[in-house]
């Protein structure tokens, strides 16, 4: 069980990229200890150490596998690092040794594999173990506040969203990893790796997606199986309306955005800042607005962003101090609560089940050509559809000719 006199003891396995940035986050949050860095290659958690201890702290055990780390030292909390294709593995080896568990996105790759997380995580639950998906943006300020006045009614009836991120990768990027770009290990390309977090922001802020139609394509880039832009429209429970952009060909590299649109107000959030925040002052402005012959737009209707967050989660505001260390700060400190509390986390299993439900229908979507039901997809119905890009447009064309 939890330490209760020390800080918890957390494990990183999957030493890499964000890996080493969860050891990094843990050293500066005063109720975690690196305790143990785990990676199937030596020489990359060796080094990660290395950066650790440089770092004036203890230095982590090194272990090749998650088992070993288990053995070796005392741990109360695992994060999962490696290759989105095998989170859900290593989350159940963790699970049955009784510790919490923290899986970086996406929950895993595979339908079957998530419900069975999901499964393994609400038992664990019993048990008094948390398990949380990283999701660091729904802890940003900004999409707080968006998600407050969705959720609590601000905006009214919320009638439309769009999701867009229009990043830029190089060759040299897909090149850097063998399981980059691989329906098997990464899951899908531009909307599986890069668009998910802005995909779950829009799911998170409109409420369930009950149907999903898209169109992807392999545009820019050579040696990878997956979509480097992708389309689509969603309609969520509400029967609000939304559009999914993502694509990793978009040079020079842009913004990640989402706006929200509703019948009292609208938020846009560009690059995890408030970019516009709107909510009609009072019913009689509303009834105004609506009785305003041939309008067009509100009249007088003041951008309350500066009101609604501190200045720097506000476009054009000065930069947060380290804000890539503070995103996954916020969610750890969140996961660290539920841990000592008790509660259920910010983030969880259930709740990132649904969002990768939405990117696999929408891969499921864009290979058969047809609009796809999530429900169908959290069910099982198309987990033995093999995606497959550009396929609808393939189709399309095939028929006219
Ligand atoms: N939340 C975010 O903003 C964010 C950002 C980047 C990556 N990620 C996610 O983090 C995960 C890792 O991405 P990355 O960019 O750090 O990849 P990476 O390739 O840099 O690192 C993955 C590491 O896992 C190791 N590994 C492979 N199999 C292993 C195993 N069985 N046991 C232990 N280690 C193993 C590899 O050797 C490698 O060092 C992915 O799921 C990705 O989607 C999240």
């Amino acid at each position: 069980m939890s330490s209760t006199t020390g800080p918890l003891r957390l494990a990183v396995v999957g030493a890499g990229v964000i890996g080493r940035h969860h050891a990094r986050v843990a050293v500066q949050h005063d109720d975690l200890e690196i305790v143990a860095l785990v990676d199937a290659i030596p020489a990359a958690a060796t080094s990660a150490a290395d950066e650790i201890e440089a770092m004036g702290v203890a230095r982590p055990v090194t272990t090749e596998t998650i088992e070993q780390a288990i053995a070796e030292t005392d741990i109360d909390v695992v994060a999962i690092c490696a290759p989105s294709g095998m989170h859900v593995q290593l989350a159940e080896a963790a699970l049955a040794a009784g510790k919490h568990v923290v899986i970086e996105k996406p929950l895993d790759t595979t339908m079957p594999r998530a419900r069975e997380i999901a499964r393994l995580a609400r038992e664990a639950r019993e048990r008094g173990l948390v398990t949380s998906v990283i999701s660091q943006h729904r802890f940003d300020p900004a999409s707080v506040a968006v998600a407050q006045a969705a959720h609590g009614g601000g905006f009214g009836t919320v009638t439309s969203g769009v999701a867009s991120v229009a990043w830029y990768r190089s060759q040299g990027y897909y090149d850097s990893g063998d399981w980059r770009g691989t329906w098997d290990l990464d899951g899908g390309g531009s909307v599986m790796n890069q668009g998910v977090h802005t995909v779950d922001l829009l799911v998170w802020t409109l409420g369930r997606p009950v149907e999903i139609s898209a169109q992807t394509a392999l545009l820019a880039h050579d040696r990878i199986e997956v979509e480097d832009t992708a389309v689509a429209t969603v309609r969520f429970e509400n029967g609000a309306l939304g559009v999914i952009h993502c694509t990793t060909a978009a040079y020079p590299g842009l913004s990640a955005r989402y706006a929200v649109y509703g019948t009292h107000g609208s938020a846009i959030v560009d690059d995890d800042r408030l970019s516009y925040f709107h909510i009609a002052p009072d019913s009689a402005t509303l009834e105004s607005a609506s009785t305003t012959a041939n309008a067009t737009a509100v009249a007088d209707a003041v951008d309350q962003k500066a009101d609604v967050v501190p200045a720097e989660h506000v476009v054009g505001g000065p930069a947060e101090p380290d804000h890539f260390v503070a995103g996954h700060s916020r969610q750890y400190a969140d996961i660290v609560a539920a841990i000592r509390s008790g509660s259920e986390p910010g983030v969880t299993v259930d709740a990132a089940l649904v969002s990768l439900a939405t990117v696999r229908g929408l891969y499921v979507s864009a290979t058969l050509g047809q609009a796809v039901r999530i429900d169908d997809v959290i069910e099982g119905r198309y987990d033995d559809v093999v995606p497959v890009v550009g396929a609808a447009s393939t189709a399309t064309e095939g028929a006219v000719r």
